[in-house]
């Protein structure tokens, strides 16, 4: 029912500088597989064969990887290396790839709003595949399909977080509406713990209905002079309706250096008892 998924992936990744000067903060690895990987999955299995990625300069080795090695894959051929490949090759045949750039880093927003090429006027999924997500019984996206075609609005993917953290995040002001789900009220970008409405942080999935373009692409800059989705959604919220869903499942923060680690460690543990890093 939502065909397609827009990765904006035109960051800068300053935290992880000097890793990041000239290779995509999206392609450092979680053990053997680059963090992108791992989010195009996500999106594969919520039924989006479309993948939209929104690049920037230095991004170049994204497109290679979801592209045919001819020479590595024929040297390999029939080796014990081989069956490395088999997932990225499944995802090869099952899903398309296009890209756009971001000329400017504008912020999150815009990169969404550049991403409308190659969306056009349907629902779509954004994945920030430096949140890596892992759900508990369905993958992060599926569920929110999932409350998608129920509601067929706008909905963030949303966790608690420590009320200290708030200021990391965009946090929701809302009324629940379901287990797990919230009507949104307001948003508010990175609030000091003092400021913030509750404790429902925003993270890196999204269901988006198309109209979101419209509102982007008047948005006044926001907060620190970027073009906030936050503030596209607010306006969202006002106009139509918007919901938080409480997704079942962990997230790992791989835009820090902590939940890197974390994150590393978790998937080192699981490759042992399983003898692949899944
Ligand atoms: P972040 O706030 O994590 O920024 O962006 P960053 O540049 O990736 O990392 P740091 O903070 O400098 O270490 C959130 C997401 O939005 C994308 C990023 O690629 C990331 O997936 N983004 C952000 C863009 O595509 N364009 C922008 O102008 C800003």
């Amino acid at each position: 029912m939502i065909n397609k998924c827009l990765f904006p992936v035109a960051g800068y990744g300053t935290r992880f500088l000097p890793s990041t000067k000239a290779m995509p903060k999206e392609m450092l690895p979680i053990v053997n597989k680059p963090l992108i990987q791992y989010g195009v999955q996500e999106a594969m299995e919520a039924g989006m064969r479309q993948i939209a990625f929104v690049t920037g300069r230095s991004k170049r080795a994204i497109e290679d990887h979801f592209d045919r090695t001819y020479e590595l894959e024929d040297q390999i051929s029939g080796t014990k290396a081989e069956h490395n490949l088999a997932e990225i090759r499944h995802l090869m045949q099952t899903c398309t790839f296009s890209y756009t750039r971001q000329v400017q880093m504008k912020g999150l927003g815009d990169a969404i709003r550049t991403g409308e090429t190659l969306i056009g006027n349907q629902p779509f999924g954004v994945v920030l595949a430096d949140d890596l997500c892992l759900g508990d019984d369905q993958p992060v996206l599926t569920q929110m399909v999932n409350i998608y075609r129920k509601y067929q609005c706008s909905i963030v993917g949303i966790e608690e977080v420590a009320h200290e953290d708030t200021e990391k995040y965009g946090i929701i002001a809302g009324k629940a509406l379901e287990e797990r789900l919230f009507m949104v009220d307001a948003m508010v970008e990175k609030p000091a713990a003092s400021e913030a409405p509750s404790n429902l942080a925003i993270i890196g999935r999204y269901i988006l209905t198309p109209d979101i373009f419209e509102v982007l692409r008047t948005l006044p800059p926001g907060r620190n002079g970027e073009i906030q989705i936050t503030d596209a959604l607010n306006i969202q919220a006002k106009n139509k309706m918007v919901l938080g869903y409480q997704f079942k499942g962990h997230r790992f923060d791989c835009g820090s250096l902590d939940g890197f680690v974390a994150a590393t460690n978790y998937f080192f543990q699981r490759m042992g008892s399983s003898g692949n890093g899944g």
